[in-house]
């Protein structure tokens, strides 16, 4: 899989069906985000060296002012358009951004939440072990300095309080799933995603630990269907399509996070969630394009060559007529309309996307 770029990163997810959002009404909950580039807002462009980024165009140019910002989008992410469904403008910052400000506009900053996923990141660390990212063990442990500061400003019960009423969005394990394929592995199938799952578990009981209760989770989209997967395929296959072996991963792995939240659900008091099944949410936009209005669901918008895939996204690459007729933003990355798409299923979807609840009902409180 020689020709996977560097930036090993996370494909999309998507919807079709249309549900006009209910007006927020409740207070906007705080929102904690986590995960991988599909949710990264600009965190790796604070790593020195790191080179799984984003922020050149023409990424960022459907974003306010065309910026690239780090998002590895044309614009707006889903971790910004579900802060969006819930009252806020955006997603919040990101944590190695903060820690640049001067300590009470940080402290200020952390009562409306924040975004500490980075591009590249795994729910093992050793599948960005060769790579300048954060991965998700880390981002729970810089959640916990945040939990510190938050007490040291309001006080532990109010700490508690607060986190206990915080939506924690989570969007991770598309990178676990292309590193598996990318090193080789011969480990069974079974085993890969029961590790997997161990280590999901392990994070979000952390998680609740520190005060979590309230787990907003996407589940791995297809991620054989991302045009550089689709390009590998004809590259090495000769054949065009998906690489069905790794959507046989994600689904599995959504059988899989499904059972163990259930099963977490049991066990851990107070804890509420809401799974989306990003691997449905995006297949049904690929078999069925046109019902969401899209009309090319296999290319990059932006990129080089053969599907668009061949090259990176840059200032120099070949950008598509129309980004909103675009599944794909780049060769793993879904554009900022599929990124919508997938926040308003995942928001107020019915449950044959997103179960037991939707993410609406879970800002209820209870
Ligand atoms: C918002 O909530 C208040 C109080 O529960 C209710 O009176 C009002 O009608 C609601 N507004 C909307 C737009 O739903
Ligand atoms: C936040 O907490 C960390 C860890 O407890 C501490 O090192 C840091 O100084 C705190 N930052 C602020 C601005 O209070
Ligand atoms: C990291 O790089 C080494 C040496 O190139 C390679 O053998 C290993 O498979 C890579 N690990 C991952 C997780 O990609
Ligand atoms: C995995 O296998 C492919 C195809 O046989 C080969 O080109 C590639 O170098 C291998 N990658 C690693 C990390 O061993
Ligand atoms: C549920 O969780 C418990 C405790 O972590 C574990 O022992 C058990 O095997 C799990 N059951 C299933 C069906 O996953
Ligand atoms: C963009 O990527 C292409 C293909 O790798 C490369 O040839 C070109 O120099 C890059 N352009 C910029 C501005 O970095
Ligand atoms: C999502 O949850 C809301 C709030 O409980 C509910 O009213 C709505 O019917 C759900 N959406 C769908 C499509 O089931």
């Amino acid at each position: 899989m020689t020709k996977i770029h560097n930036s090993v990163s996370l494909c999309l997810f998507v919807i079709l069906i249309n549900i006009i959002p209910h007006s927020a009404n409740e207070t906007a909950p705080t929102i904690f985000i986590l995960g991988d580039s599909t949710a990264d807002v600009g965190t790796n462009t604070y790593l020195p060296g790191s080179t799984v980024r984003a922020d050149f165009p023409h990424n960022g140019i459907d974003f306010p002012n065309s910026r690239p910002t780090g998002r590895f989008s044309n614009g707006f992410n889903s971790a910004d358009f579900v802060a969006k469904f819930f009252g806020i403008k955006r997603s919040p910052p990101p944590f190695l951004f903060l820690l640049t400000l001067k300590p009470n506009h940080f402290r200020k900053h952390l009562l409306k939440g924040v975004n500490f996923a980075s591009g590249g990141a795994g729910l093992l660390d050793i599948t960005s072990s060769n790579l300048t990212v954060v991965p998700l063990s880390q981002q729970i442990i810089q959640f916990s300095t945040v939990r510190d500061n938050l007490t040291a400003l309001i006080g532990p019960a109010a700490t508690d309080t607060m986190l206990s009423k915080s939506l924690f969005f989570i969007s991770i394990g598309s990178n676990d799933i292309f590193g598996y394929f990318m090193t080789n592995s011969t480990m069974p199938k079974d085993q890969y995603i029961s590790i997997l799952i161990s280590a999901y578990s392990y994070h979000i009981t952390n998680l609740y630990k520190l005060g979590a209760r309230k787990f907003g989770i996407i589940s791995v989209p297809p991620v054989g269907c991302c045009p550089s997967q689709r390009l590998i395929q004809k590259l090495i296959n000769g054949v065009d399509g998906c690489f069905e072996p790794e959507n046989d991963f994600a689904l599995s792995f959504y059988t899989a996070l499904d059972n163990l939240l259930l099963n977490i659900s049991s066990q851990l008091p107070g804890f509420k969630y809401s799974l989306g099944n990003g691997y449905r949410m995006a297949i049904d936009v690929i078999e069925n394009p046109h019902a969401s209005g899209f009309e090319n669901v296999d290319s990059a918008c932006c990129g080089y060559g053969l599907l668009n895939a061949q090259g990176p996204c840059n200032s120099t690459a070949s950008l598509c007529p129309d980004r909103r007729k675009y599944l794909f933003w780049d060769s793993f990355h879904p554009t900022k309309k599929a990124a919508y798409l997938a926040a308003q299923t995942l928001y107020n979807g019915p449950p044959y996307y997103v179960s037991p609840i939707n993410f609406s009902q879970l800002a209820k409180d209870y």
